[in-house]
């Protein structure tokens, strides 16, 4: 299972050799326990991601990081995406006033859009995340747990902010490189650490300028840590060097793809930090682009 931005940790099952009858019968039981055991650490692993992500999006200042140093400057990633677009949107005729948060994970951007706009849609590939989406809209709240080190948690509760309409928000389960034909036009759309993670970012690239009205924003944030377990290197957008020996950048792949419909207004470099335990922590920038829908 993937964990936020590390490297995956699969558990492997080694095939053992059958040589007698005994040994077979050995064998499939100790294939079979492995399979449980697998299938219970990917249950564990999964839980482990939900709740890696909650904490990420929803942590208070001080679960996220109870040192009296440290990136505070990187907390509150999720919200900060939601007001990069927002300080961008300009409320006008013909710009639709709903929003678009494409792999919104567990949904923090979402419901922070959903202050201005009365509909927010957040997609996500994964039913998981989805649903815990859907459990913080009706509840509220989720109760879960982090890890302090080992098998030590502490229980903690996501909260959505109380001033915020959560009907405004609604959640699907899609593929980014594969949207929905009916979704419509939105005043905002925003993509959120989720190029690198794309098994056909072109596909998704594409696809914006469809989707995204003319006068509408699209904020792009990206570490741009192209990874070849989630995208097969043909269809990189960047990190390597061509056939000439120049090197791509995800940016420059950027500017290319969108340059024709978008405007670029601005980029900027946005700290997130993400808390695994209690004593280890990732600190990464994303790069973030903001980009203007051009008037067809
Ligand atoms: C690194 S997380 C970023 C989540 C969130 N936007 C944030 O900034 O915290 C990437 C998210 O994209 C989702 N994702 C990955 N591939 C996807 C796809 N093909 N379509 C939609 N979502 C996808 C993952 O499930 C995950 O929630
Ligand atoms: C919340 O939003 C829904 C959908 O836009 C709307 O019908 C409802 O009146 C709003 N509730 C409040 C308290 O503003
Ligand atoms: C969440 O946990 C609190 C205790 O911290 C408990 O009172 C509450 O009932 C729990 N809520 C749900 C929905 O499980």
């Amino acid at each position: 299972m993937a964990t936020l931005f590390g490297f995956d940790h699969r558990v492997v099952a080694i095939p053992t050799l059958a040589v007698s009858v005994g040994i077979a019968a050995y064998t499939t039981y100790r294939l079979y326990s492995e399979r449980s055991q697998r299938k219970k650490q990917n249950v564990y692993e999964s839980t482990k991601l939900l709740s890696e992500y909650l904490i990420f999006h929803y942590g208070l200042p001080n679960e996220v990081l109870k040192y009296d140093f440290g990136p505070k400057s990187a907390l509150d990633f999720p919200k900060r995406c939601a007001e990069l677009c927002l300080k961008h949107y300009k409320p006008q005729a013909g710009v639709p006033a709903r929003g678009l948060d494409i792999g919104c994970a567990v949904g923090r951007s979402t419901f922070e859009l959903a202050r201005i706009f009365d509909e927010v849609i957040g997609l996500d590939y994964s039913q998981s995340f989805v649903d815990a989406c859907d459990e913080l809209k009706r509840e509220g709240l989720i109760n879960y747990s982090i890890v302090d080190e080992g098998e030590l948690t502490t229980d903690l509760t996501a909260r959505v902010d109380k001033s915020i309409n959560r009907s405004r928000a609604s959640f699907i389960q899609g593929d980014a490189c594969c949207l929905p034909a009916d979704l419509g036009q939105f005043g905002v759309v925003l993509a959120a650490n989720l190029i690198c993670r794309l098994h056909h970012p072109f596909d998704f690239l594409w696809r914006l300028a469809d989707i995204v009205a003319p006068g509408g924003i699209l904020v792009i944030t990206s570490p741009y840590t192209w990874l070849s377990e989630y995208t097969e290197k043909k269809n990189m957008m960047g990190g390597y060097y061509d056939k000439d020996g120049q090197a791509v950048t995800g940016f420059m792949t950027l500017m290319k793809v969108l340059g024709p419909c978008f405007d670029l207004v601005v980029d900027e470099n946005m700290p997130f930090f993400i808390r695994e335990t209690a004593h280890k922590n990732q600190w990464t920038v994303a790069h973030a682009t903001v980009w203007k829908r051009k008037n067809p």
